[in-house]
């Protein structure tokens, strides 16, 4: 079987663990390595938090990089309300010893989407733009040769959850959101719309936490104490798992429904800024540019998601 070749772009984050726990169980896809940006926590906790997470999936082989330390133009916004102090709050993990990759994250990419077979990498976002920006911004070249970005990021009919019409992951950098939106690049997007539906309700936990393996429990943990700032704030059972609906997507495709479209950032407007302008009715003759999510078999998601950790 080929397998299918994948950058995973983070700022680990619990959901962001989850997805790459996913994925590291997950023998469809070959990870070709992990970068690190700023976003929920400081760069210093994504690229150690990233490292964690490989040593608790035993892949301690793995290249972790580290990538941008603050969004293109503004100030990095981060979310320990959400994620706690370090990000990863919840599992007592221990300190990774695997190394940090010497290369920057964005060389990386540059790297090894000019050393792979064009058309044959995908990227798979699940923070803020700017490590992709960045590359994009600094070898134009490599654009044609990614395979398709798929992101988490973004809000239709949901709105958004740092502002009334921003998603976290575009608000913290709207610029290099911009970018990789007018890139030609193929775009899949998991936006709020779809992740809203995919909550971590206690029979879903109880399905994982019955596994019992040191990776079920620190899964369980790790989203126990996440979801309890989204469970408050929206009265749900469970919080919405973002990240993972990106991995899930390559390995399932057809748990997902959406459309293709015209989607456009705000990066102007103060009020808005952050927010994604999803043309779903082409009311205009915008250049569709993504294949924007807006349903999720949620159940199927998270069969797939324990079936898979109980292989770690
Ligand atoms: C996104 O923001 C982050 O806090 C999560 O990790 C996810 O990527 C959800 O808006
Ligand atoms: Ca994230």
């Amino acid at each position: 079987m080929a397998r299918q070749k994948i950058i995973i772009d983070t700022d680990p984050g619990q959901d962001d663990a989850v997805a790459i726990l996913l994925a590291l169980a997950s023998p469809e896809l070959e990870v070709l390595g992990i970068t690190a940006v700023a976003g929920n926590v400081p760069l210093d906790w994504t690229q150690k938090n990233a490292r964690k997470v490989c040593e608790l999936a035993s892949r301690p082989d793995i290249r972790v990089f580290a990538g941008a330390d603050r969004p293109l133009k503004r100030l990095l916004v981060t979310a320990e309300h959400v994620h706690g102090g370090t990000g990863l709050d919840g599992p007592e993990l221990p300190e990774p010893s695997m190394p940090l990759q010497s290369q920057h994250g964005v060389d990386f990419l540059i790297e090894e989407l000019r050393s792979q077979p064009s058309g044959t990498v995908t990227l798979c976002t699940l923070g803020a733009l700017t490590n992709v920006a960045l590359a994009l911004q600094r070898a134009p070249d490599i654009a044609p040769r990614i395979q398709q970005i798929v992101l988490m990021g973004g809000g239709f009919s949901e709105g958004g959850n740092i502002t009334p019409a921003a998603e976290f992951n575009i608000y913290v950098d709207p610029h290099a959101a911009e970018i990789v939106f007018s890139s030609g690049v193929p775009l899949v997007v998991m936006p709020l719309d779809v992740t809203h539906q995919v909550l971590t309700t206690r029979k879903r936990m109880d399905a994982i936490a019955a596994i019992g393996t040191p990776v079920a429990r620190a899964t369980v943990e790790m989203l126990d104490f996440f979801e309890r700032f989204d469970v408050q704030k929206y009265g749900s059972d469970g919080g919405p798992l973002h990240d993972p609906c990106v991995i899930a997507y390559l390995l399932q495709p057809a748990l997902f429904q959406g459309r293709s479209c015209n989607v456009e950032i705000e990066t102007e407007s103060e009020l808005t800024i952050g927010m994604t302008v999803v043309d779903w009715w082409s009311v205009t003759d915008r250049p569709k540019n993504a294949l924007f999510m807006r349903q999720v078999d949620a159940d199927g998601f998270f069969e797939l998601l324990t079936e898979r950790l109980k292989t770690l």
